[in-house]
């Protein structure tokens, strides 16, 4: 496969998003970036998110170079209801109400939990669990006041379900927004907003493996590595996720609703997809892993512009 989406990747028609208008966070990486790429190769408009201003940019200018159509980059920490707030009068300024978000960005590191100090799980449960619950409301009193409907999904993982040991604060915020999307898809539903979710199995990112496979020179432990205790033997394939994001955002799925749904290729059902293998790691492993997560955590941080 080339580095970007053709038509045989995706299952839909072309044109199936024209009128769409999709934000999606965390949209300049990662899985962000493929879901919308495939949102815009059929017709959306997407408005991607980060605090990394250069990246989005580029991410913009790389789709639309690719394919077409209308990709915004708009910097914003999610984390700032305000800034949420005044981006979002630029989106909504720039043809009118949004009619999908994608709650995909995220923090994420391995620690043992005794490591963690209060500023560590700030640092991802204000960016999962309360950033991602600004975005839904500031977006929701928009919708609800103009009487708009609307489809949010969000990006969880299948720890909502078991948890996750050395990954805790981001297996609490992720339940959260497990609560929040079984919440909302009933208060909200008269009101034609609806809320699923999509739970992934591993989907080897830049963004993921350096903060939760941070030694994979090694053969790591938590990672998406050594895949032989999954049932399909291997990681997912962006194009599997991308489609069923597609599907989740289009006005043809709206009686789904309040749903998560795995993508992990079972991986959940045979061994609970958590990192609970790195309970044998030394404490010169979890030394190592710390410093190499800390580089990676200095470089993004230096490249932010909000
Ligand atoms: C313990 C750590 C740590 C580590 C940082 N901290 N790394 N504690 N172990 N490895 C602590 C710091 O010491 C500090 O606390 C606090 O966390 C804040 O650190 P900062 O570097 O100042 O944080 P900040 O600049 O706010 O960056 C937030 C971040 C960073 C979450 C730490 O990683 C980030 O912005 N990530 C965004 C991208 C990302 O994480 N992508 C991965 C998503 S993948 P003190 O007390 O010392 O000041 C994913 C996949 C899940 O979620 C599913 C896989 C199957
Ligand atoms: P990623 O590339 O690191 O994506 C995270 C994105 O979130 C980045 O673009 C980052 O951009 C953005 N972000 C972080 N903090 C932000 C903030 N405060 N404000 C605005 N944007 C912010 O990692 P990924 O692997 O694609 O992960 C995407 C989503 O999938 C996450 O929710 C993750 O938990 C989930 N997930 C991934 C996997 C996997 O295997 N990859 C598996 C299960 C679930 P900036 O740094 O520029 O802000």
């Amino acid at each position: 496969m080339s580095d970007h989406f053709t038509a045989d990747d995706l299952m839909f028609k072309p044109g199936l998003m024209k009128g769409e208008r999709i934000l999606i966070t965390g949209g300049g990486t990662g899985l962000g970036k493929v879901m919308a790429e495939a949102c815009l190769m059929l017709g959306a408009t997407v408005y991607i998110i980060g605090r990394r201003g250069g990246v989005l940019d580029a991410t913009a200018k790389e789709l639309m170079d690719a394919h077409g159509g209308k990709v915004v980059g708009k910097a914003c920490d999610i984390r700032v209801p305000e800034a949420i707030h005044d981006m979002l009068d630029e989106v909504w300024a720039d043809g009118g109400a949004l009619t999908g978000l994608v709650n995909n960005a995220a923090g994420n590191f391995i620690s043992r939990t005794q490591d963690l100090s209060p500023r560590g799980f700030d640092a991802i449960a204000n960016i999962v669990f309360r950033g991602s619950f600004f975005m839904t409301l500031d977006c929701g009193k928009r919708w609800i006041a103009e009487g708009k409907s609307a489809s949010v999904i969000s990006i969880l993982t299948t720890w909502v379900w078991n948890g996750s040991p050395f990954t805790v604060p981001s297996a609490m915020s992720k339940a959260g927004l497990n609560a929040m999307t079984q919440s909302l898809a009933v208060e909200w539903a008269d009101k034609g907003i609806r809320f699923n979710a999509i739970a992934p199995g591993p989907f080897p990112t830049e963004g993921m493996s350096a903060r939760l496979n941070p030694d994979q020179e090694s053969g790591g432990g938590g990672g998406y590595r050594d895949m032989s205790s999954n049932p399909m033997g291997r990681v997912g394939d962006m194009r599997e996720l991308a489609n069923l994001a597609v599907y989740l955002l289009h006005p043809l799925s709206t009686y789904v609703n309040g749903q998560t749904i795995a993508i992990d290729g079972g991986a959940f059902q045979a061994t609970g997809g958590n990192f609970s293998g790195l309970r044998s790691w030394s404490d010169d492993q979890w030394k190592a892993a710390s410093e190499a997560i800390r580089a990676t955590n200095d470089k993004d941080r230096a490249a932010r512009t909000v």
